[in-house]
C-alpha cells in the first residue's frame, strides 16, 4: 500500500530518517520520494505502526496519485475517473488495522487542497471526488465521517488519500502543562535527533519550558542523566507536571542561564530553544542573553559535545557565535515554527 506522511516544512529528511530507521529493517518499507512537507512511501506492514512516527503530524493511505496533473480540467477528469475503476477491499481492510471502523456504506467527507495555476477550482476539485465516490455507494456525510478523504493538487502532483491519523497524532499525551511559545512536539524531537543521541549522554536543555525537549530526549530511549532548569517557576511547574514520576535520573533547577550551577565540560549533549525575542523584545537584553549563555553552554559542554539550538535570530545567533572562536556550526536546518522562519543549529567545538 502507498502511504505519505506530512510533516512541518523543513523535516522532511529527518523525518525520511526516522522512518527508514524504524521500518527499512523489517524489510516491508520502501521510501519512493520526498516532497515538500510530505514524504510518499510504500509500506506492507500493519498502517498502526506508523502512527508512533514522532516526526509526522498526519499519517494518510494514498488511494490515488497522479505524478502529471496539468492545469486543464481533463487531468481533473482523470483523477477523479481512476476511482471509478478501484477496488476497496485492501483499503478498508488497512483503515481497520490502523483502527478507524469501516461499515457497509461508508460515511466520508473531503477537504481538497490546491496550489498553482488551475483552469479548476478548489471547489472543482471536492466536488469531483464527492461525486466519484458517491457513485461508488460511499454516501456524504457532514458530520460523523468516518473516513476523512483528501483530495490534493500541488504542482504537477495530484492526490487523493485517506487520512488515517486522528487529529492529535503530532499531540503527546505527556502534555498536560503549558507554557507561551511552547515548542511542537515533532520539532523537539527533531532537534533531539540531531543531537545524536547515546545511552551515555548527559543532556541538557538550561531553557527548558514545560520540558518538551527533555521528555523528547527520554522518550528515544537510554540516557546517563537529564538536566532541565528555568527562569520561570511556572515554567519549571510544566516541565514537573509533565515529567510526572517517570523519566529517572533527571534534576531540574529554577536558574538563569547566564550562570549555569554545573561544572565544565561535564555535558555531552545541549539542545535548546531559544527565545526568539517575543517576550523580550529589547534587543541589548537579547544580545546579552545569547551573548552569556553560548558561553555557558561552551564552558559546560564537553570537548567532543553537540550544542542543537533552535532560534528565529540568526543575525544575532551568527554573530554571537562568531565572537566565539571555539564553536562552529556543522548543520543547520531552516524550519517553521509557529508561522515564523526560524533555524536549527548544530554547533561543535572548531
Ligand atoms: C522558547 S521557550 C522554550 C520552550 C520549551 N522548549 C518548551 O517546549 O516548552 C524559552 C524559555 O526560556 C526561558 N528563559 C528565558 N530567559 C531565560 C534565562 N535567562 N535563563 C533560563 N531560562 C530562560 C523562558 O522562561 C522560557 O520558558
Amino acid at each position: 500500500m502507498l502511504y505519505s506522511i506530512i510533516v512541518s516544512a523543513g523535516l522532511e529528511t529527518i523525518a525520511r530518517e526516522e522512518l527508514s530507521e524504524r521500518f527499512a529493517d523489517t524489510g516491508h518499507l520502501k521510501i519512493l520520494e520526498r516532497k515538500p512537507q510530505r514524504i510518499l512511501f510504500q509500506y506492507t506492514g500493519n498502517p498502526r505502526e506508523l502512527l508512533s512516527l514522532r516526526t509526522a503530524e498526519h499519517l494518510f493511505l494514498v488511494l490515488k496519485r497522479m505524478p502529471k496533473m496539468t492545469r486543464s480540467r481533463s487531468s481533473l477528469a482523470a483523477l477523479s475517473g481512476s476511482l471509478s475503476r478501484m477496488g476497496f477491499k485492501e483499503v478498508f481492510a488497512c483503515c481497520r488495522q490502523a483502527g478507524i471502523s469501516v461499515r457497509r456504506r461508508v460515511p466520508f467527507r473531503v477537504t481538497s487542497r490546491l496550489s498553482g495555476k488551475r483552469n479548476f477550482r478548489r471547489l472543482d476539485l471536492q466536488r469531483v471526488i464527492e461525486r466519484a465516490l458517491s457513485e461508488r455507494g460511499w454516501y456524504l456525510a457532514s458530520s460523523n465521517a468516518a473516513l476523512d478523504v483528501w483530495a490534493e493538487v500541488h504542482g504537477d502532483d495530484g492526490y487523493i488519500s485517506l487520512k488515517l491519523s486522528a487529529n492529535d497524532m503530532a499531540q503527546r499525551p505527556y502534555k498536560q502543562a503549558h507554557i507561551p511559545a511552547s515548542l511542537k512536539p515533532t520539532l523537539a524531537y527533531s532537534m533531539v535527533r540531531l543531537s545524536r543521541p547515546h545511552p551515555d549522554d548527559v543532556f541538557l536543555d538550561a531553557m527548558c519550558g514545560a520540558g518538551t525537549i527533555l521528555l523528547e530526549r527520554a522518550f528515544i530511549g537510554r540516557y546517563r542523566y537529564l538536566i532541565g532548569g528555568d527562569v520561570s517557576t511556572e515554567a519549571l511547574d510544566a516541565t514537573v507536571t509533565n515529567f510526572g514520576r517517570k523519566h529517572q535520573p533527571r534534576q531540574f533547577f529554577h536558574w538563569d542561564a547566564r550562570t549555569l550551577p554545573l561544572r565544565s565540560n561535564t555535558v555531552d549533549k545541549i539542545v535548546c530553544n531559544l527565545p526568539f525575542g517575543e517576550t523580550i523584545g529589547n534587543v541589548p537584553q537579547l544580545t546579552n542573553l545569547y551573548r552569556h549563555c553560548l558561553k555557558e553552554y561552551a564552558r559546560v559542554l564537553n570537548p567532543r559535545g553537540r550544542m542543537v539550538l533552535l532560534t528565529s535570530q540568526d543575525t544575532l545567533f551568527n554573530s554571537e557565535l562568531k565572537q566565539r572562536r571555539s564553536l562552529r556550526t556543522t548543520q543547520q536546518l531552516t524550519v517553521d515554527v509557529r508561522g515564523m522562519r526560524a533555524k536549527m543549529y548544530v554547533v561543535r567545538f572548531a
